[in-house]
């Protein structure tokens, strides 16, 4: 390798693995390496992978393959993420220019896999699956968003939805301590940043390995640390939603008015078939939880259209829960078969196109709810950080407590910066944003 360590690092997939890179990245400054904007210019290649959905393993395969070249002129490649722990070994295979290969479960050995690495060994892997027990923390996460801050309090899932590979890729279900997150958020507070996103990828199945906290009480207290002016989470899971997350979200200014809560299906049958252990009616009952809070708490949630077995009928009973949830945002999906996973073996004979019609019956059903949900704002004045500045529209962006995006104009000559906060009035909606004025 070059006398001087530099490393590039390119990231796929959800929040928890933009977090996870930030932790890498702080990682490889600690142990001497410098950041660089291309493969090119890069020492060590990284991709940090995802595997939810598709044929993600290809695009990673391709990816390695464009660059593989820079492996004569002694460049290092590494395969971090999902995909490295759910193919393993056989990357070395198909890649043989590849000398790390790690899943998420093992970052916390990365220290030591580098200096392997840089004494020339090509066959590294961190592959700890679902034995360990330990989170991946560091003092040191290079925080690439400049006013919002992650923190993962928990890692892995034990849930095994009968579609997910997550439950294999990224280990078993392990808590963070309180005081660990606490400690972490007042330092982030000190650093100056205003707003903090709790992840987890069932964030409310959170347990104190300290015993000191419930997930509620976790939220509330992080709520309250002088200087933090919002706190988000993602993502919840109905099988552990409790009612008191609503008290907290009434009682503490500084959580955000909006809960993620991913239904998957609206019909009880699939529900079943997915192992989502609950019904549509339990669904239902915290969702009414959260529409009787004081506070207008705005809902967003995940389907999966063309599930083995969904009928025409079961996607009208999806139709009919958006209906009555109202939510703000959904994310479709079409169902993908992945690898290892129960629902593997079940026959998936709904063909792509009927998926994507089915997918897109829904999205357009969503776009009606969202016009209307969105249009209730006009003439409202909320508080909106502040994002960034589009010049072609000569718009401020932010979002508001909702989650919702917000752009406004501003009568002064210089835009507010990143991370502060305006009041907005709304002066138009779309079904996916809203349009105000600074006031
Ligand atoms: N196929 C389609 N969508 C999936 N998701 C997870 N696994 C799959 C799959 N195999 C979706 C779920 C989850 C979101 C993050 O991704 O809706 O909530
Ligand atoms: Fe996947 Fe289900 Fe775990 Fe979510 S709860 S990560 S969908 S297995």
């Amino acid at each position: 390798m070059a006398s001087e360590k530099t490393f590039y690092l390119e990231t796929f997939g959800c929040q928890m693995n933009a977090h996870d890179s930030e932790k890498v990245i702080g990682t490889l400054h600690q142990q001497g390496y410098r950041q660089v904007g291309n493969e090119e210019d890069a020492g060590l290649i990284l991709y940090n992978t995802c595997s939810i959905r598709d044929k993600a393993e290809q695009k990673v395969f391709n990816r390695l393959n464009d660059y593989k070249k820079l492996h004569k002129a002694g460049k290092r490649f590494g395969v971090l993420g999902c995909v490295a722990q759910q193919e393993g070994e056989k990357i070395f295979e198909r890649a043989p220019y590849v000398s790390l290969v790690s899943g998420s479960a093992s970052y916390r050995k990365l220290p030591e896999m580098l200096r392997r690495l840089e004494a020339g060994e090509t066959r590294i892997t961190g592959l700890d699956d679902r034995q360990t027990d330990e989170t991946f923390e560091t003092e040191f996460a290079a925080r690439t968003n400049p006013y919002r801050a992650y923190i993962t309090i928990i890692e892995g899932c034990d849930k095994f939805c009968a579609y997910c590979v997550v439950p294999y890729t990224r280990g078993k279900e392990r808590s963070r301590g309180s005081n660990s997150v606490l400690d972490e958020a007042r330092r982030i507070a000190d650093q100056g940043f205003t707003e903090i996103q709790l992840l987890g990828q069932n964030v409310n199945s959170y347990r104190d390995p300290e015993g000191k906290r419930s997930f509620a009480e976790l939220l509330a207290t992080v709520g309250q640390v002088e200087g933090i002016r919002r706190v988000r989470f993602m993502t919840s899971h109905p099988r552990d939603f409790t009612r008191d997350i609503v008290d907290v979200i009434d009682a503490v200014p500084a959580l955000c008015d909006h809960v993620h809560l991913p239904v998957q299906s609206g019909s009880t049958k699939i529900l079943q078939a997915m192992a989502r252990d609950y019904t549509v009616e339990w669904y239902l009952e915290r969702i009414a939880w959260i529409k009787a809070a004081r506070r207008s708490i705005s809902l967003s949630t995940d389907i999966i259209v063309g599930f083995p077995g969904e009928t025409p009928d079961d996607l009208i009973q999806t139709m009919d829960l958006l209906a009555q949830v109202e939510y703000d945002c959904v994310f479709g999906f079409k169902y993908s078969a992945r690898p290892n996973t129960p629902a593997l073996t079940m026959i998936d004979s709904i063909p792509e196109t009927e998926k994507a019609s089915r997918l897109q019956v829904l999205l357009d059903r969503q776009r009606e709810i969202q016009r209307v949900n969105y249009a209730k704002h006009l003439g409202q004045v909320m508080e909106v950080m502040v994002e960034g500045y589009n010049p072609a529209r000569e718009q401020v962006t932010g979002r508001s407590s909702q989650n919702k995006p917000v752009n406004f104009t501003c009568a002064q000559p210089i835009a507010p910066a990143p991370g502060s906060y305006v009041q907005v009035k709304i002066t138009a909606t779309h079904p996916n944003s809203l349009v105000g004025e600074a006031v």
